[in-house]
């Protein structure tokens, strides 16, 4: 990227790039999809729901935008290579990527299981979605996406950060996440290809509200400082904010948007 192209930039300057975008079906996917593509990106929506990613594409394009939905199971890793595959051949280049699909629940797992009672299914299930999901979509798009000023945003997770009881599966995956983040951006800069991640605090998306009583919900309000919960479009400001040139001097960060929860004071995890 050049100097004038760094500072001409600004937060909603996505025109002319296009990104991938897996989870993007549902919750902070969909708004980041909704964001970018409103802002002028295209955008190739993955997701395993593929109902979910056609119908936020079909959003898109009704607005006037570009959009194309594809299928994917990210712990599938000829399914991850043929999601690139398919998402170069619609844009012809990938100017960044944002790698958000994830689970919060696995077999008999949830938030508000003990550690002592979780079966290593479970936890592996987990950890093969959230991890080595993550792992191989970072795998293979490093591999083609190697334009400077590309960027790459992995969703993590307050629980990426701190730790949550009753959380072990979850927050394992996601400090993984925040490890994968480090270590593939300190590859990847000297190509001036960028790689952060987003670490949001409690959020109302579908997951959240599957995985919470009213009780739990209250009890997530309760535990973050700014007393409610984050909306999916205020986690999105960022996430478009790190896709974008604007955060051109931004790598292997892992940037908390959680209304102060990991600032400090206690957690709840369980739902
Ligand atoms: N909601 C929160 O409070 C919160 C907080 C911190 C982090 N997160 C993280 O944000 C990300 C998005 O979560 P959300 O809250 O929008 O949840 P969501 O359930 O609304 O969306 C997640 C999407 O990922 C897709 N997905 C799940 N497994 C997949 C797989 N194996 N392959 C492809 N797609 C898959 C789902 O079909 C769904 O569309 C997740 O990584 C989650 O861990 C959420």
């Amino acid at each position: 990227m050049t100097e004038m192209q760094r500072n001409s930039s600004t937060s909603d300057d996505h025109t002319g790039r296009c990104y991938l975008i897996t989870g993007a079906g549902s919750g902070i996917g969909r708004a980041v999809a909704l964001r970018v593509a409103a802002a002028g990106a295209g955008v190739a929506l993955a997701d395993k729901d593929f109902r979910g990613a056609s119908a936020v594409a079909s959003d898109i394009v009704a607005a006037g935008g570009t959009a194309v939905a594809l299928k994917v199971d990210i712990s599938d890793e000829a399914q991850v290579q043929q999601m690139i595959l398919d998402a170069v051949a619609e844009f012809g280049a990938l100017h960044g990527a944002f790698n958000n699909a994830g689970i919060a629940a696995a077999g008999d797992y949830a938030f508000g299981t003990p550690l002592t009672d979780i079966e290593a299914t479970d936890f592996r299930a987990m950890i093969e979605v959230n991890t080595t999901g993550l792992f191989l979509c970072l795998k293979h798009e490093l591999r083609v996406m190697r334009q400077a000023g590309t960027s790459i945003v992995n969703t993590a997770s307050a629980a990426g950060l701190i730790g949550m009881p009753q959380g072990a599966p979850y927050v394992a995956s996601k400090h993984a996440a925040v490890g994968l983040t480090k270590a593939a951006a300190l590859e990847a800069a000297p190509r001036d290809v960028r790689v952060n991640s987003i670490c949001p605090g409690y959020t109302e998306t579908p997951m959240l509200l599957a995985n919470a009583t009213t009780t739990g919900r209250q009890r997530r309000v309760d535990s973050t400082p700014l007393g409610r919960l984050g909306q999916p479009e205020e986690i999105a400001e960022i996430a478009a904010w790190l896709l974008s040139p604007a955060s051109s001097f931004m790598t292997g960060s892992n940037i908390a948007i959680d209304g102060g929860l990991t600032a400090g004071g206690s957690t709840i995890g369980a739902g």
